[in-house]
């Protein structure tokens, strides 16, 4: 159903009167036609529906996709997920006092928070929430979302937050077993007993999460287990899962890899184990998931331990079974209530990160980067992660513990580090939902430093943005890169040749897009900021500010920048 109307969710609060000093910006609001936002469901697209996002009226969060795009809508419009996760054993209550403080500095508006199956169940059928409810009153004090990320049979490959009751077990629980008959700590996915546990366990956590938040939707989605998978093996070689993987392959992933039958190896060839392993972790954790959607029907996403792109190795040398690159439509295959696999981005490199972006960003997988380093090469990379549509982007290890796993993220958490993330966050933030909006529709492009080279090109259609790094303010001098590679880039448009920019260490130039000859300049550039969605102005750049292409050195900035032809 199409909707004529072109005005978006932003512009409505754009129609209210303006405080004294605010441009009323009228065709400048962020304006997202409405039916780019209809999900196909013949309703009027969300941010439109008469139900107030108020509490007990506003519809469940849920993730919606059209051409390939996807959103992560709460309270009925699109949320940027600007997240933070804590470190593993943050999750007590005497901890989250040093946590709020972290997640302040940062300006994050999203916290990742693990709920541990031996925490909320150590004795079989003795479930105690009291951390939950702890943790969801503190995150509303607090005016911040949560993800809830539920370690259970798999954190890592290994059971370490199950309960006693089911890590001790290995006759009722069996972990499985490497081609040498050697058993590994990491638990079968094809133990029904385990399924069984885990899933009751989780429907449990999702019916009590329901009951206190299902009015208010402070926790906006779940990630069912952690980096699930297996280090050693390619699979389990237990007699019992032999005889499985001797047998036929499921329809469902036969029709979603065209494959026409046979057993596991006469479909797969060498893939076979690891596209064995993936099937049956994923279709265990689809199990867990269906059955905690099915009372609470919260967004779900599992999360990849990550094999190298470039040169992955033999499954086992990297986590086998999870959701890596390769087994992505196993996954899907398998796992259908799953609404996202997220990769886990810990390599600080421009060549990995870009491409572990790409292979993520797909047309059936919205893309979240679901943890990523907090040292400080990473914090550029909140750009590119946007500009490739992701929905969510989170550094791990987020708050004052005292804990770093460094060489993967920051030696030590301290003020400089947690402000080079949090400059980012404190411009993004108040846009959040504009820029998730620009993204569903195919308005946003985006950009991080890379390593090797200093230059980039967004394509824009019409027109161009080439970014520069590391060049003076003034004068023509050939990109050299920032030190530190901090620059980055987001672009969104708001009208035919009116684009909103946030730039941070980087000259930018808007160009007439390659082979288009017009001359053209800059109509106006406003630098400015968004306050809940209003656009406050405080300057026009003009002269030597503009000359030299706008150069934004320093903190991140935002500019609005209207181009025109004469
Ligand atoms: C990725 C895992 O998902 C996290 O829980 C954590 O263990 C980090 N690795 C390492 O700090």
């Amino acid at each position: 159903m199409k909707h004529p109307l072109l005005i978006g969710a932003l512009a409505l609060c754009l129609l209210l009167p303006a405080p004294p000093g605010v441009l009323h910006a009228g065709s400048n609001s962020l304006a997202i036609r409405v039916d780019d936002l209809d999900n196909g469901d013949g309703l009027p697209a969300a941010p439109f529906r008469s139900t107030p996002a108020a509490a007990g009226t506003a519809e469940l969060p849920r993730i919606v996709s059209q051409d390939g795009r996807h959103a992560l809508m709460v309270d009925g419009k699109p949320y940027l997920l600007l997240g933070a996760q804590v470190n593993n054993s943050s999750n007590w209550p005497d901890m989250l006092g040093q946590v709020w403080p972290a997640i302040e500095q940062l300006h994050a508006n999203t916290v990742q928070v693990p709920i541990a199956w031996e925490q909320i169940e150590p004795k079989e059928g003795q479930f105690d929430f009291g951390f939950l409810d702890t943790l969801v009153t503190q995150a509303r004090q607090h005016r911040l979302r949560l993800v809830l990320l539920w370690f259970a049979t798999w954190k890592n490959n290994g059971p370490s937050y199950a309960p006693s009751w089911v890590k001790l077990d290995d006759r009722r629980f069996p972990r499985l077993f490497n081609r040498e008959g050697r058993r590994l700590n990491s638990l079968s996915p094809l133990a029904t007993a385990t399924l069984d546990a885990d899933r009751k366990a989780f429907v449990q956590l999702m019916t009590h999460l329901r009951q206190i938040d299902g009015d208010r939707h402070t926790v906006i989605m779940v990630q069912v287990e952690n980096e699930a998978g297996t280090y050693g093996t390619d699979r389990d070689h237990s007699p019992m899962a032999d005889k499985v993987f001797a047998g036929p392959v499921p329809e469902a992933l036969l029709r979603a890899t065209g494959k026409s039958g046979g057993s596991w190896s006469q479909a797969f060839g060498n893939d076979a184990a690891e596209y064995f392993h993936a099937w049956h972790v994923a279709h265990f954790i689809g199990q867990v998931a269906a059955a905690g959607k099915a009372v609470y029907p919260l967004p779900m996403y599992a999360n990849a331990a990550l094999r190298d792109p470039f040169k992955p190795g033999p499954p086992g040398s990297y986590e086998s079974g999870g959701p890596t690159d390769n087994v992505l439509p196993v996954w899907k295959a398998a796992a259908p209530a799953l609404d996202v696999l997220a990769p886990d981005i810990y390599k600080p490199d421009y060549a990995h990160y870009a491409t572990y972006l790409e292979r993520y960003a797909r047309k059936d997988n919205p893309l979240f980067v679901a943890e990523t380093g907090n040292d400080k090469v990473y914090a550029r990379y909140v750009y590119a992660s946007l500009g490739a549509g992701a929905i969510g982007w989170s550094p791990f290890g987020m708050d004052f513990t005292g804990y770093s796993n460094y060489p993967l993220g920051a030696r030590k958490l301290d003020e400089d580090t947690v402000e080079l993330f949090a400059a980012n966050y404190r411009v993004l933030a108040p846009m959040a939902g504009e820029l998730a909006a620009a993204a569903y529709a195919g308005r946003l492009w985006g950009a991080s430093e890379p390593d090797a080279t200093h230059e980039q090109t967004l394509d824009l259609g019409d027109w161009q943005v080439h970014l520069g790094y590391g060049q003076l303010q003034f004068g023509i001098e050939p990109p050299k890169g920032n030190p530190d590679r901090s620059g980055g880039a987001l672009v969104a448009q708001l009208a035919p040749n009116e684009y909103l920019l946030v730039a941070r260490d980087v000259r930018v130039n808007f160009l007439p897009a390659r082979g288009r000859k017009v001359d053209f300049l800059l109509d106006r550039v406003e630098e400015g900021h968004y306050d809940h969605g209003r656009w406050i102005f405080r300057r026009l750049w003009n002269g030597d500010q503009t000359d030299w292409g706008l150069n934004v050195i320093g903190e991140p900035r935002v500019l609005r920048v209207r181009l025109a032809t004469y």
